[in-house]
């Protein structure tokens, strides 16, 4: 390559990392005005903290809001790529892509998403170009817009008025900003999982903010005296039979009926557990017109990549408690 044309490489590179930068700007404040894109056509303020405010503010007609040196703008449609658009679009490991602020779906080494749904744990986000893909909401902002989130979010309440008023803990700022008081709070009664976190609320340059936590070691977090305490609290019981979909089309135990549900030759993950159901897998293939499943175990101390569908040394990004559930084609990953 020549001076000239390695010059003219270098800019057209840098020409892409712009524009590949633009679209993935979603939620992420620009120093230059502390304002993010909200969505497509929506900006947000950011607060002193760095952290979008989630208040959206509408671009005219045509618009789009687009962040650039010059910081976060409406323009002209035509004059450039808005942002927000890496929703549901595979990360470049062909991993996982993101398919809302806090949820995923695993791309099994494809550029589509599958028939898969993850959700991260309460206080993490999905980012696409985070390899953990999902990160703490302090530390990460989500590839998705909060906009796409809003007629989940309001189906999901409408369809639980009647049960309760209490907001969400699934989302720790959206629960704190409704409860709008300083303190701890419980996160659920499930004694093995819920019954040990707490979400903190607290009050951050003018608007309610929350985290999520898990007690230590082997405590549970008390609602009475809204501390992490040794006994375990009366509110707290282990559900009696789990969810009937594991005991249809249970992994590990019955390699077939996962196979069923797959309904196609090739290598499948097993589960999202570091030290166990990362490291299996399932090879599916038919005989005699009926789906089989074959569980197999990765040598020494290496794990499944359902992206490559290989053994490899590094810990896949799905195997991490950041990721609260994990299911495709319907059965539940363990
Ligand atoms: C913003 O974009 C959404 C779809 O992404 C569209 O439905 C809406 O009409 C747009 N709003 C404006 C003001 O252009
Ligand atoms: C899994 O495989 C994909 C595709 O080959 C690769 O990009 C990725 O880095 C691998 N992940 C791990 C944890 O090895
Ligand atoms: C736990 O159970 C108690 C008693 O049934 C109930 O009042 C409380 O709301 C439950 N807590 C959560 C977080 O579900
Ligand atoms: C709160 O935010 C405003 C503007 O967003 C800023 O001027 C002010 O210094 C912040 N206050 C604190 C305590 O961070
Ligand atoms: C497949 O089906 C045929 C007839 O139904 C049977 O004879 C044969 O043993 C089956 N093969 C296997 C591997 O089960």
């Amino acid at each position: 390559m020549s001076a000239k044309e390695m010059k003219l490489f270098g800019w057209l590179l840098q020409l892409m990392c712009l524009w590949a930068s633009a679209k993935a700007t979603c939620n992420v404040c620009n120093a230059v005005n502390s304002m993010a894109c909200y969505s497509l056509n929506q900006t947000q303020a950011c607060d002193a903290s760095g952290l979008p405010t989630r208040i959206p503010y509408s671009c005219p007609d045509g618009y789009v809001c687009v962040s650039s040196a010059a910081g976060v703008r409406c323009q002209p449609s035509s004059s450039g790529t808005g942002a927000c658009q890496d929703c549901n679009k595979c990360d470049f490991t062909r991993t996982f892509a993101c398919t809302g602020t806090n949820t995923f779906a695993l791309c099994l080494g494809t550029d589509a998403p599958q028939n898969s749904v993850g959700t991260c744990a309460a206080g993490y986000v999905c980012n696409n170009r985070d390899e953990r893909i999902c990160g703490l909401d302090t530390q990460v902002v989500p590839t998705c817009s909060y906009a796409d989130e809003t007629t989940t979010t309001t189906t999901a309440t409408t369809a639980t008025t009647t049960t309760a008023a209490t907001p969400s803990t699934s989302d720790a700022s959206a629960y704190c900003a409704a409860v709008q008081a300083q303190g701890n709070y419980a996160v659920g009664n499930y004694t093995a999982t819920t019954c040990r976190q707490y979400i903190k609320c607290f009050l951050l340059n003018g608007s309610w903010r929350g985290q999520a936590y898990t007690c230590p070691g082997s405590t549970y977090f008390s609602p009475s005296s809204r501390l992490c305490v040794t006994t375990v609290p009366a509110t707290c019981y282990t559900p009696l039979s789990t969810t009937t979909t594991t005991t249809v089309a249970p992994t590990t135990s019955n390699p077939n009926a996962y196979c069923a549900k797959m309904q196609a030759e090739d290598y499948y993950p097993v589960g999202t557990t570091a030290s166990t159901t990362c490291r299996q897998y399932i090879y599916c293939f038919e005989l005699n017109g009926s789906w089989k499943g074959k569980l197999y175990t990765c040598p020494g101390s290496t794990y499944y990549n359902s992206s490559s569908k290989t053994c490899v040394t590094a810990l896949p990004a799905t195997c991490t408690s950041a990721v609260a559930s994990l299911s495709l084609n319907g059965v539940d990953l363990e």
